[in-house]
């Protein structure tokens, strides 16, 4: 790898190290992410999110940016190899939530400091190019001072630009792996990864802040096809980026296939922070399932932004992307379901039930109201005091990215 060295061995003092090139350079060469991958130790890895830290607090400082997450649809039409909701998961219980429902948990996410929803659901077409618009709508007319995020897949640019027209600030859409042949390996023919990236760079030209992302430890995944995933987050330049490790879900083809790396996930949090120092960055839903330290330690690694769940209850748990989410634990008991260190569920655990009558308004019984925002701002609490135990703060804002438009890219 020439004449970089990788941590501080002695013999080659003075000369910069690996980590030192990607802060300077922003980027590093294929080969050098690789060997930066396949050297990862404690040193390194101390050495990253030392200067990842860093940099987050020059442009975030201490604060923790939350984003309300709402699960409103678990029915989808593609059949991803991973995912727990795929089409041909036939054991999963579908559900939609009605606009008053998914307003309502606005409206409750509001009143405890979210200033950021995401909408989040399968490929579903029952929600068209209309009916998001709608939603949309509806929820910036409401919130005026929030910012609404998109995540509902692959669309053609004239219904972004449609979405976009509608108030929607930022979208999601994880490129789950830059490599093709990778791209392939993961997803039925029916989803190509061109399409993906396409969809990735007309959001971009709309103006959207977005967000990619992918699994960390995806079923044949090679330090390879990582070194590719960064070299596409330079190029792309996303305002966010989400990444997680991967978690089997039994009933999918990959239900055997092992989870990622936590410490895998962590050392790429430090990587892509100090590419992207302006980045926001989550640590994921999926970190958290799989350590119930792992919000704490995505940002002492680097992240910066949660995503608690504001979805109901009624439908929770059926949005089982993975195994242990929401704390659902799957398999066969004392088996492949203790590998789950824990079932810590960040926020919502009691969000109350609204149920649409036919007028049109949402009626939810008084008594189950008041426990269920009590037990949402509870659990937010509990959020509250992890992140101040190391340092942090959770803040009541819409946290955009701080990357200034006119930005050298
Ligand atoms: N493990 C971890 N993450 C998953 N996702 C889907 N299935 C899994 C899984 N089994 C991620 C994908 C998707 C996001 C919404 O959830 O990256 O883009």
């Amino acid at each position: 790898m020439g004449r970089v060295k990788i941590g501080m061995d002695i013999s080659m003092k003075g000369q910069e190290t690996i980590v030192e090139k990607l802060e300077r350079e922003r980027v590093l060469s294929r080969s050098d992410y690789i060997t930066l991958l396949q050297n990862r130790d404690e040193a390194l890895a101390k050495e990253l999110s030392g200067r990842a830290v860093n940099l987050r607090e020059q442009y975030y400082g201490k604060d923790v940016y939350i984003r309300g997450l709402i699960e409103f649809t678990n029915y989808c039409k593609n059949d991803c190899f991973y995912c727990g909701i795929r089409a041909s998961n036939s054991k999963v219980r579908r559900y939609r939530l009605s606009s008053e429902e998914i307003l309502a948990c606005c409206k409750r996410g509001y009143a405890l400091g979210f200033r950021t929803f995401v909408l989040q659901g399968g490929e579903d077409p029952y929600f068209g190019e209309d009916e998001i618009s709608r939603l949309v709508e509806a929820i910036k007319r409401e919130h005026p001072d929030c910012a609404v995020t998109l995540s509902v897949g692959e669309h053609p640019r004239a219904v972004y630009r449609r979405w976009f027209e509608a108030g929607a600030d930022r979208y999601l859409l994880r490129h789950e792996t830059a490599d093709d042949a990778h791209y392939r390996m993961l997803h039925p023919v029916s989803c190509s990864p061109e399409n993906r990236k396409r969809c990735l760079w007309d959001l971009k030209e709309i103006g959207y802040q977005v967000g990619c992302g992918f699994m960390v430890g995806s079923p044949r995944q090679t330090e390879e096809y990582l070194a590719e995933d960064l070299l596409f987050l330079h190029k792309l330049q996303p305002e966010m980026v989400g990444i997680g490790p991967f978690i089997p879900q039994y009933d999918t083809p990959f239900g055997g296939e092992p989870a990622g790396s936590i410490g895998l996930t962590l050392f790429l949090l430090g990587i892509i922070r100090i590419m992207l120092p302006d980045v926001l960055l989550p640590a994921t839903t999926a970190l958290n399932t799989l350590d119930s330290r792992g919000m704490e330690k995505g940002m002492l690694a680097g992240a910066n932004v949660c995503m608690p769940n504001l979805t109901p209850d009624r439908v929770r748990g059926q949005y089982a992307l993975y195994e242990g989410k929401d704390g659902v634990k799957g398999g066969d008991a004392g088996g492949r379901g203790a590998v789950w260190e824990s079932e810590a569920r960040i926020a919502g655990g009691d969000a109350e039930e609204c149920t649409p009558v036919p007028g049109g308004e949402v009626r939810a019984e008084s008594v189950r109201k008041e426990s269920a925002a009590t037990g949402q701002r509870e659990a937010l609490g509990a959020l509250r005091r992890r992140m101040e135990a190391i340092g942090y703060r959770v803040v009541t804002d819409r946290g955009d990215c701080k990357r200034k438009k006119t930005d050298p890219i």
